[in-house]
């Protein structure tokens, strides 16, 4: 059997940076769920299907292939055979990921099918917004990672204007706000804290002190292995 950890949290938490450290610490793979309810978002927006018409997602999603390579540890998310990292992490695709296409429970459906067979085959970190609740209810380990809007959005403007972009600190908040506010409230698996996660509030934190944290916490311990066999 194998070794899964399960991180959950709000955008902007932190949640890919930390499980991307803390599975090359303990050499597992790390799961990004996100970058699939994007890539099938994509493929939307591709395919020029109007997002507020479910009916036209619910068919189309059918015909989208995604998988997941590992190419040097890093995750390659393939739509119907293409690579397509380099397309999935804009706002468009963020918002409308969020907003219209992962609240269709038959996306969910295929998307956790190819999440939990993942999670079979391979010692991982799946982080996203259902996997402690829904994905995976029996992982190893639970951590709901969050932080406040006012720190998630500061962080988000010192990466946005280190890189060069204009942009306001303020519409940031907002749009994280809107965000949560969508996640949280979906009628379909909704992000919540799983009653058995580690609740890590990160506002105050640097990201080393968290990654310990992280690992401390999931590191298995010798009752695992024999819960497992
Ligand atoms: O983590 P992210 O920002 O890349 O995720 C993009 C959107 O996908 C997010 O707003 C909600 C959705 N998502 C989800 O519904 N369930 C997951 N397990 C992961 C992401």
């Amino acid at each position: 059997m194998s070794y899964n950890i399960a991180i959950d949290g709000p955008a902007g938490a932190g949640k890919s940076t930390i499980a991307r450290a803390a599975a090359k610490e303990m050499n597992l793979i790390y799961v990004d769920t996100g970058a699939m309810y994007r890539a099938m978002t994509l493929f939307m927006i591709r395919e020029g299907i109007d997002l507020q018409d479910t009916e036209a997602i619910i068919k189309k999603c059918r015909e989208a292939d995604i998988t997941i390579r590992y190419q040097d540890g890093v995750q390659v998310v393939f739509l119907n055979g293409e690579n397509v990292n380099a397309y999935l992490r804009t706002e468009e695709v963020g918002h409308a990921a969020s907003s219209y296409v992962s609240v269709i429970p038959q996306v969910r459906e295929k998307l956790r099918e190819l999440q939990k067979r993942l999670a079979a085959e391979s010692d991982c970190i799946m982080d996203g917004r259902d996997i402690g609740t829904c994905v995976l209810p029996h992982a190893d380990r639970k951590i709901y990672l969050t932080a406040s809007s006012e720190v998630r959005a500061k962080r988000r403007y010192d990466e946005l204007t280190a890189k060069g972009e204009a942009c306001d600190l303020k519409k940031i908040q907002e749009d994280i706000e809107e965000r949560d506010y969508q996640d949280m409230h979906r009628e379909i698996s909704p992000l919540k804290q799983a009653e058995d996660a580690v609740l890590l509030d990160t506002s105050g934190m640097a990201v080393e002190e968290v990654v310990a944290r992280v690992l401390s916490i999931c590191q298995p311990t010798p009752l695992d292995h024999c819960s497992r066999e």
